[in-house]
């Protein structure tokens, strides 16, 4: 496709699906709503560095491998100068994946990377019940900020990309129930 953003030499797409979403902390050559298919997004990994503490972990967003489910999220055409910042960004438990991008506005796919962290890392905390979830997430904080700020800033940052996520609407909702003034 003429005037296709296919990375170039020393450049690269990277799809973000959680905070990359929102909280964009680095350079990008170009950036455009996307998404991946066979993953879906899920609050089940711990958070020692940013929403949370190694004794009091909160609850970030991985994605998980679901057949047929599409996630959307945000693609960015970075310089590879930008993975040093990245890679220490989500260290705690996330490694880089391989993956294929449908950037939406194009049409067209594009090789990239999303930052994934698997079941047995070292801070992933796995399904619980969605009560549960958002128990946690209101009673979390780290060097970042509250877990619930974490939260209702995706939630705000899909709804602004029209990217239903039932997973994490439902949780938003919970979260202002529990921590409502006089609840
Ligand atoms: C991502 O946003 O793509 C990874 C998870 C996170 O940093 O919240």
């Amino acid at each position: 496709m003429a005037g296709e953003p296919a990375a170039g030499a020393g450049s690269h797409w990277v799809f973000g699906y959680g905070s990359l979403i929102y909280k964009v902390d680095f350079p990008f050559l170009q950036r455009e709503v996307a998404e991946v298919s066979g993953w879906e997004r899920r609050f089940w990994q711990g958070s020692h560095d940013h929403r949370g503490t190694v004794a009091a972990p909160g609850r970030v967003v991985t994605l998980v491998p679901s057949p047929g489910a599409v996630c959307k999220g945000m693609a960015y055409l970075i310089d590879e100068s930008v993975f040093g910042h990245l890679d220490h960004r989500e260290k705690n438990g996330y490694h880089r994946h391989e993956v294929d991008i449908s950037l939406s506005g194009r049409g067209n796919s594009v090789a990239g990377v999303l930052y994934v962290a698997d079941e047995g890392n070292h801070a992933f905390l796995g399904p619980a019940p969605a009560a549960e979830i958002a128990a946690h997430i209101a009673a979390a904080s780290g060097p970042s900020g509250s877990n619930r700020d974490y939260l209702l800033q995706l939630a705000q940052a899909l709804r602004d990309l029209d990217a239903a996520d039932p997973h994490v609407h439902e949780l938003a909702q919970l979260v202002r129930q529990i921590t409502a003034p006089g609840s």
